[in-house]
């Protein structure tokens, strides 16, 4: 072959490689959205979890949707494919919403499998097929800890789920799933892998599940479960959540630096001060931090349907609260390293009473869905530090006084007296 000839070959290849991938294969890989901290794993409280599987018998258990064998083997829950069977599913009889799920998982190579949370069979959905969340189960490389929703046709719900390496073929593999609200977080092996918002419209509990995929004439593979074991989380655990280091312009714009940092949610409710019946009128928040030698600095991106601050006192109007403990010494009453701060959604600044503790200065922007609001304290920041820390939405939904209150960590209205009810807020890299 000539030069010129091997010349054109090559470039054949590549287009024909290029457009090969395009039409055909996976999405391009893409870099992960959002950084999991892995020293998330820290707070361990092994002692608060209940088995699923006793070592002995199924019970508690039943089998749904195919007709793969399941038996104990070991103490362990042994998965056996049959020919023809479509994907079949052992079910918990409970139904669980809000859980941190462990067990440890090994699969022959040529078998995918996975485990359903929030799951559903219903006579009225394609005659009882099981669908749901799926956290994923296969060999290396593959996508194992990301989330599929099974059944329903929508395919993959982790936008972006790149083949990887951390799932350890023919041999046990430990899981960690926490559903907490809309947000799944999975870990394999402590690896962290996922960390995604469900949508409003999933399910907020259902069966968890155990899978042995259909194979049609092929097999007999196997899939093994041990050691499987649940912590229901009741909405009233102090949440932990980290800042990223980085600076950002306070302007009340989001400026590309907030991307290194986690998100989390208001999704805790003050029950008492729910005076509006449309759940779509409660106003909640997407909240970041960053942090530097000088500064912590905080995003919110509030929704809020309508964004009203005509109310006489200052938590009457729309307007986000941080609470902060800067010491992190868990007292019931605030003192100096304590307080409040709030700015209203016309970017008005006041204050709990210990006054303004740490420098603090807010930019607001209003939107189409609600506002923006981007401010710093001078609290130094150092890697690995942790302070108290919580965010409270206070809506006004037109009748001129406080109608819902959204918090992230504390359930009750007593954050503002009792900096002990303040979660955690660690600075990584
Ligand atoms: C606010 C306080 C306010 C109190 C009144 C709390 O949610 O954080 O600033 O004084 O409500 O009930
Ligand atoms: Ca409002």
């Amino acid at each position: 072959m000539n030069q010129l000839t091997k010349l054109l070959g090559g470039c054949f290849a590549l287009y024909f490689g290029v457009f090969h991938t395009q039409a055909f294969s996976q999405p391009p890989i893409q870099p992960r959205p959002i950084p999991i901290p892995e020293y998330y794993l820290i707070d361990d409280y092994e002692n608060d979890f209940v088995s699923l599987f006793n070592g002995l018998n199924l019970n508690g258990w039943e089998q749904k949707n195919g007709s793969a064998s399941y038996q104990v083997v070991n103490s362990t829950i042994t998965g056996t494919t049959a020919k023809g069977s479509p994907n079949s599913f052992l079910c918990t009889s409970k139904s669980y919403a809000d859980f941190e799920l462990r067990f440890e998982v090994k699969v022959d190579d040529a078998l995918n499998s996975g485990v359903q949370i929030r799951s559903i069979s219903r006579p009225g959905f394609k005659k009882g097929r099981v669908h749901g969340p799926q956290v994923e189960i296969e060999s290396s490389p593959g996508e194992s800890g990301f989330i599929y929703s099974e059944g329903t046709g929508k395919g993959w719900i982790s936008p972006s789920h790149v083949a990887h390496q951390h799932f350890k073929n023919n041999s046990w593999n430990s899981y960690r799933v926490v559903a907490d609200g809309r947000r799944i977080q999975t870990w394999i092996n402590g690896k962290p892998i996922e960390d995604l918002f469900l949508g409003d419209a999933d399910p907020a509990s259902g069966f968890i599940a155990l899978q042995v995929h259909g194979v049609g004439k092929k097999g007999p593979f196997q899939v093994q479960w041990r050691n499987i074991r649940i912590k229901e989380l009741d909405g009233t655990e102090s949440r932990t959540a980290f800042a990223a280091q980085g600076i950002p312009q306070i302007d009340g714009k989001i400026d590309p630096v907030w991307n290194r940092a986690p998100r989390f949610l208001t999704t805790r409710e003050v029950k008492q001060h729910r005076t509006i019946q449309n759940k779509n009128e409660i106003a909640t928040a997407e909240v970041r931090c960053l942090w530097d030698e000088e500064f912590l600095y905080c995003l919110a991106v509030i929704t809020d349907p309508k964004v009203d601050t005509d109310a006489e006192q200052p938590y009457e109007q729309d307007s986000i609260e941080w609470f902060i403990d800067s010491g992190l010494d868990r007292k019931t009453t605030y003192d100096q390293n304590d307080a409040q701060y709030r700015t209203n959604a016309d970017g008005q600044e006041s204050f709990g009473s210990t006054g303004n503790v740490h420098q603090y200065e807010s930019k607001v922007t209003q939107t189409d869905t609600g506002y923006i609001v981007e401010c710093r304290f001078q609290i130094p920041g150092q890697l690995g530090q942790k302070i108290g820390f919580d965010v409270q939405i206070n809506n006004n939904a037109g009748n001129r006084s406080r109608e819902s209150t959204a918090k992230w960590n504390d359930w009750t209205n007593d954050a503002h007296t009792d900096p002990s009810k303040l979660g955690t807020l660690i600075f990584q890299k």
